[in-house]
């Protein structure tokens, strides 16, 4: 998600920069290098050696006497991203003021890129003019604020100012990183293997879990777009996603199919059964009458019938390949898709059930390879691609 990513993590003079601890480690576990910037109010409420431990690098805390002759410069050239977490009034005050009077201000000062901001403080703070006035600066200025929510405070009290959980802050990093490119689109993605019944406790089916069209779903909705997530496999959680569960080709047809009128993107990442029983037993085959004989009836094609619609959403396919990638070529124009994305799944560590994936992609411009990286990677890089040949 964060691969690659500077995150520069500012924490503030507040109880809840205990949290900021879990936030950090969450920003590491997501792939990116993070570096602290401690106020000295902060040092009142969690030790340097903490964020030091937990992302490899000691904070910092002075604008001036360390050895670097200009920190905040420094480190605004180095961060893709600064988070202030938790966020004070006061240091939203000299925020909206401009008052670079200490390293994490003037640091803020000196960066071009996004800044996500989460709220910290009592109810009477948060409501008060004063921080009324600073937050409708900072939301003029273009900075992310993500919280505060509602809940117990640290006085024992309750209500407004309580600081969003580092997962929702974690959220605002990324989809301020990704600058909501998605914003506005309504995209449809298939995920996960249909399952067609041969009597009421078998079916027939697929190694699909899921993996590919969840991380498809959830780095779009990420980048801002309303998804509906059609599937087969638990799905993600996140608020512009909409699941809609479904267990075979005709259920996901019929699902697809409903919510593709009208959509901008349309990613088929299931792995949807060709054929079905046409006529299955309604009662459970028994050992004692000897092997069954199935005939088998073709399902619906899902893509085809999206490819069909006039006029019809951009459209990326999926192909499961055995023995290489190069076959899936004509399947571009075949499918009449705009983008093609082939996994050969017989490759070790790759595809189906998977946490990676490594993939050609066919568009009319030719073909492309993206070597084996995380499915996250591999979703992101593909909206990216969308992005590109939608913006032509
Ligand atoms: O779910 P994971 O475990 O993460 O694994 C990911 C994956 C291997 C399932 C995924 O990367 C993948 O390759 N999905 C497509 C699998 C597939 O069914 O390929 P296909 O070549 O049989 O089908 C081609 C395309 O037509 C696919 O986009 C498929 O969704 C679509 N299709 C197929 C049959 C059908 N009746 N209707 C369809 O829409």
């Amino acid at each position: 998600m964060l691969g690659g990513r500077s995150v520069l993590l500012g924490v503030t003079g507040g109880v809840a920069a205990f949290k900021a601890a879990y936030l950090a480690r969450r920003l590491v576990e997501s792939g990116a290098t993070v570096r602290v910037i401690m106020t000295r109010a902060s040092l009142e409420f969690i030790g340097p050696q903490t964020m030091a431990a937990i992302t490899g690098s000691p904070p910092y805390t002075e604008l001036f006497g360390t050895e670097t002759v200009s920190p905040h410069t420094e480190l605004a050239a180095w961060a893709d991203v600064i988070v202030v977490a938790p966020a004070t009034a006061a240091t939203m005050a000299r925020m909206a003021g401009g008052e670079s009077d200490d390293l994490l201000v003037a640091t803020i000062l000196a960066f071009t890129g996004p800044v996500v901001v989460a709220p910290a403080m009592h109810t009477e703070m948060w409501e008060h003019p004063a921080t009324r006035r600073n937050v409708t600066v900072l939301a003029a200025d273009g900075i992310h604020l993500v919280g505060p929510v509602p809940g117990p405070l640290a006085g024992g009290d309750e209500g407004m100012g309580r600081m969003a959980e580092p997962e929702a802050i974690l959220e605002a990093v990324i989809a301020a990183l990704h600058g909501g490119d998605l914003a506005g689109w309504s995209v449809v993605v298939s995920a996960g293997g249909t399952r067609e019944p041969v009597d009421p406790v078998r079916f027939l089916g697929n190694r699909s879990s899921g993996k590919m069209g969840n991380a498809i779903a959830l780095t779009a909705a990420r980048r801002g777009a309303a998804v509906t997530l059609v599937t087969t496999a638990p799905a993600p959680t996140h608020p512009r996603i909409s699941v809609v569960p479904v267990d075979t080709a005709a259920e996901m047809a019929a699902a697809v199919w409903e919510a593709a009128a009208g959509c901008d993107v349309a990613v088929f990442a299931a792995a949807v059964a060709d054929f079905r029983p046409a006529e299955p037993a309604p009662t459970k085959l028994r050992r004692a009458d000897g092997p069954p004989e199935i005939r088998l009836e073709s399902t619906p094609d899902i893509l085809a019938g999206v490819a069909a619609l006039q006029p019809r959403p951009f459209l990326v396919g999926f192909a499961a390949e055995t023995g290489g990638t190069a076959a899936a070529a004509g399947k571009l124009t075949a499918k009449g898709v705009d983008v093609l994305v082939a996994n050969d799944v017989t490759t070790p560590g790759i595809g189906f059930g998977a946490d990676s994936n490594a993939v050609t992609v066919f568009t009319a411009g030719g073909s492309e390879e993206w070597p084996r990286q995380s499915k996250d990677a591999i979703a992101n890089r593909l909206w990216d691609l969308v992005v590109r040949a939608r913006s032509h």
